[in-house]
């Protein structure tokens, strides 16, 4: 059977800050995911990692369906009504645009999507990260699906042996899709040239060369880009096939461990390791760290398994242990050098208007 899987992420207001969803705010958003989506969507799961809900669905509308951006799209206003009424923090936040334009991207929300025929079993992982942006998977996905180091299947298994194809977009770029496909083995310095730099390039997609199925969709959008302005970083949401053709759940994992550092954290202007964590957790110390969860499903003809949780596992504790002290490092050193991104990223206008006054005071001396 041929389907669509769908994650479609926004804030839509939070409590206390920007911590998380409250629990009527989810309910409403089930309730008329339930309600409206029946007949469109043949399953859904609604969880939320930090201050961020997610439909994840499956219907055969294939991807970028307005029907199923339009539910979404209503989802959140209907749950931002909820955020008003409860006097949540950021209501709406996500919600760029006023009305609906035929497909969410490019509208706030994020989106990761793919059509396929499902396997005899299909095992996928579907992973949310908060306060932080689409290139904090560049590196998990490039040692997954690349590096033998992490992905033992790319030596091992015969399925895997031509290597995967990515598709890296550059996000920088406003006026349409500016997108290129790289080949792993063969490319891949000039694939880890464009990865290195991951507010500029982020992977899209990933596809096996044994076959092209695709393996990997990640969210791209760039709030930033969208509205001009900080409205929130774009906490990207990404869906990966697993096992068989593709890396075993546990490879794909693998280089989360890392806790590599990514941009985001306080006020989406710095730099904190991102961090593995357990469904529906919260946000806290310095407005973070970054964080990700990963749920791991099967879908059968269009229904969800109940989900298992790929980082509620004693191995991770220890993991984020790590992570914490890698944090504290980092925070140790404040606003200084690496730990604050650069001017261009700041996701404030408070340094751009400091600069501009502080650069009149500037004078260059006269030489002797
Ligand atoms: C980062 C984030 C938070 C806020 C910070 C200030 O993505 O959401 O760190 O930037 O809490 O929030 P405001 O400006 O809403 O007071
Ligand atoms: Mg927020
Ligand atoms: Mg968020």
């Amino acid at each position: 059977m041929k389907i669509t899987l769908s994650v479609i992420k926004a804030d839509v207001g939070s409590i206390g800050g920007h911590i998380k969803p409250s629990q009527k705010l989810l309910e409403r958003v089930n309730e008329y995911v339930t309600q409206e989506g029946s007949g469109l969507l043949i399953d859904h799961y609604i969880g939320h990692t930090g201050d961020d809900v997610a439909i994840l669905c499956t219907h055969q509308e294939g991807v970028g369906a307005r029907k199923v951006h339009k539910l979404a799209w209503e989802t959140f206003k209907k749950g931002t009504e909820v955020a008003k009424e409860e006097g949540l923090y950021g209501a709406g936040q996500d919600l760029l645009k006023d009305s609906f334009s035929g497909n969410v991207k490019g509208m706030g929300p994020g989106v990761a999507e793919m059509e396929f025929e499902e396997r005899e079993n299909e095992p996928f992982l579907v992973f949310c990260a908060d306060k932080t942006d689409p290139g904090a998977y560049n590196l998990p996905l490039y040692l997954a699906f690349a590096d033998p180091m992490h992905c033992s299947g790319l030596m091992l298994s015969p399925k895997m042996a031509r290597g995967f194809k990515f598709t890296i977009m550059d996000v920088e770029y406003t006026r349409g899709d500016r997108v290129v496909e790289l080949n792993a083995p063969e490319d891949i310095y000039d694939i880890a040239a464009l990865l290195r730099d991951c507010e500029r390039f982020v992977v899209e997609s990933i596809h096996s060369r044994e076959n092209g199925e695709q393996a990997a969709a990640v969210s791209t959008t760039r709030l930033h880009n969208i509205a001009g302005k900080y409205t929130g970083k774009d906490d990207p949401a990404m869906l990966v096939r697993v096992q068989g053709l593709f890396p075993a759940t546990g490879e794909v994992l693998s280089p989360f461990a890392i806790g590599h550092y990514v941009a985001g954290f306080m006020r989406g202007s710095h730099v904190g390791p991102l961090m593995p964590v357990k469904k529906n957790s919260v946000i806290s110390f310095f407005d973070g760290p970054p964080v990700v969860s990963c749920l791991a499903f099967c879908v059968h003809e269009g229904r969800f398994t109940e989900p298992a949780d790929g980082f509620d596992q004693p191995y991770w504790d220890w993991v984020r242990n790590n992570v914490s002290r890698k944090a504290t490092e980092l925070r140790q050193q404040g606003f200084f050098g690496s730990a604050m991104l650069p001017y261009s990223e700041l996701e404030y206008g408070g340094i751009v208007v400091k600069m501009e006054k502080i650069n009149k005071k500037f004078k260059v001396r006269k030489k002797k």
